[in-house]
This record gives structure tokens, sequence and C-alpha cells, in this order.
């Protein structure tokens, strides 16, 4: 009987603190600032450049907007983010990746880096299920970005085609 009794009480103080914790992650402020700068430099929808010619994203991944997050796949053809999933979720474990690795992404000195408390935080998001609130896409995905790999790089840009 009192063991049943402790068994709820541990239940009801911590259940509530893990549901809260997951519904706290907010994309739109927590979350995207962080995919915009070290990402949509090369994930963006298809635009044109400064001489008419139509860029499209690397890979065909395109992590502007909901839609592109939760459908575009990788060279295996499989989602790219896997809501609950975060060791499945290609998206997140190329930035785990070393350095070094051709598939570690952003490239080096191409984009800022995520940091380590950015990749938990996106680790946790994905495992409470990848909520995304109200957003749904960014309406201006290349203005604002700290460093544009592919605008800036132009000399390396065959490296990235
Ligand atoms: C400077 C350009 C650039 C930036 C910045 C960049 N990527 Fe990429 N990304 C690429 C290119 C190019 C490929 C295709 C690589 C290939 O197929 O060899 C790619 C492929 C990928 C893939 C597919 C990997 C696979 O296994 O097929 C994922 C996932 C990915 N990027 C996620 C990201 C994420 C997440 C970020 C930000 C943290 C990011 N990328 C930033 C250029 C970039």
């Amino acid at each position: 009987m009192h063991k049943i009794k402790l068994l709820l009480a541990i239940l009801t103080l911590t259940a509530p603190s893990v549901i809260l914790q997951a519904e706290d992650i907010d994309f739109a402020t927590q979350i995207y600032p962080f995919v915009k700068s070290g990402c949509v430099s090369c994930h963006s929808p298809p635009y044109a450049d400064e001489r008419g010619r139509t860029r499209r994203p690397k890979a065909d991944i395109i992590l502007a907007t909901k839609e592109g997050i939760l459908n575009s796949v990788d060279e295996n053809d499989e989602k790219i983010l896997v809501p609950g999933e975060p060791d499945k979720s290609r998206m997140l474990q190329v930035t785990k990746l070393p350095i070094y690795d051709d598939m570690h992404f952003p490239p080096e000195g191409k984009a800022p880096q995520w940091t380590d408390a950015e990749k938990e935080l996106f680790s946790k998001w994905i495992a409470s299920g990848a909520d995304f609130g109200d957003w749904t896409e960014d309406p201006t995905p290349r203005e604002g970005l700290e460093w544009d790999g592919i605008e800036k790089k132009a000399g390396t840009l065959e490296t990235f085609e």
C-alpha cells in the first residue's frame, strides 16, 4: 500500500514537469534562429541570385519552412526529421558528426556552428514531438543571415554544387 502511494506521489511530482519542459520549447523563438543562421544560407527555397540565376537548395533540402523540415529526405531517401526520434533525425545528427567529416553540417567556415546547448535543445524539441507551434515558414529566408556561405564564398562555390 505504502509503496503504491509513494509511486503515485513520484509520478504526480515528475510527470507534469516533464510535460511542461517539452511544451516550453518554442520553435519560432528558440530553435529557428540557429537553424536560420547555421543552415538556411544553403537550404532555403529556390531564389534568384544577383545575376538572375536560380539557386536551388543544397541536396534539395529546405530548412526555412515547416513543410521542408518535415518532408525533405537525405541521400538514403529517409526523412531528415523524425518527430520523437532525435537519434534517427539526420538534421540533428549531421551537426554532431566530427567537424572534418564530409557529412558534417554546416561545413566549417561556411556558417555558424550550432553550440552544444543548441544541439541539446534541438534534440529535446525532437524528442518531445517536434511541435512547430504556429510557425509555418520564414517569409524572408535570405534576409538577416549572419554569414552567407553561397554569396560570400563564390570562389569555393563548386564544392557545394
Ligand atoms: C555551405 C552550405 C551548407 C550549409 C550552411 C549547410 N548545408 Fe546541409 N548540405 C549541404 C550540401 C552541399 C549537402 C549535400 C551533401 C552531399 O550530398 O554530399 C547537404 C546535405 C545535408 C543533409 C543530408 C545529409 C545526408 O545524409 O544525405 C542534411 C540532413 C543537411 N545538409 C542538414 C544541414 C543542417 C541541419 C545544416 C545547419 C546546421 C546545414 N545542412 C547547413 C550544404 C550546406
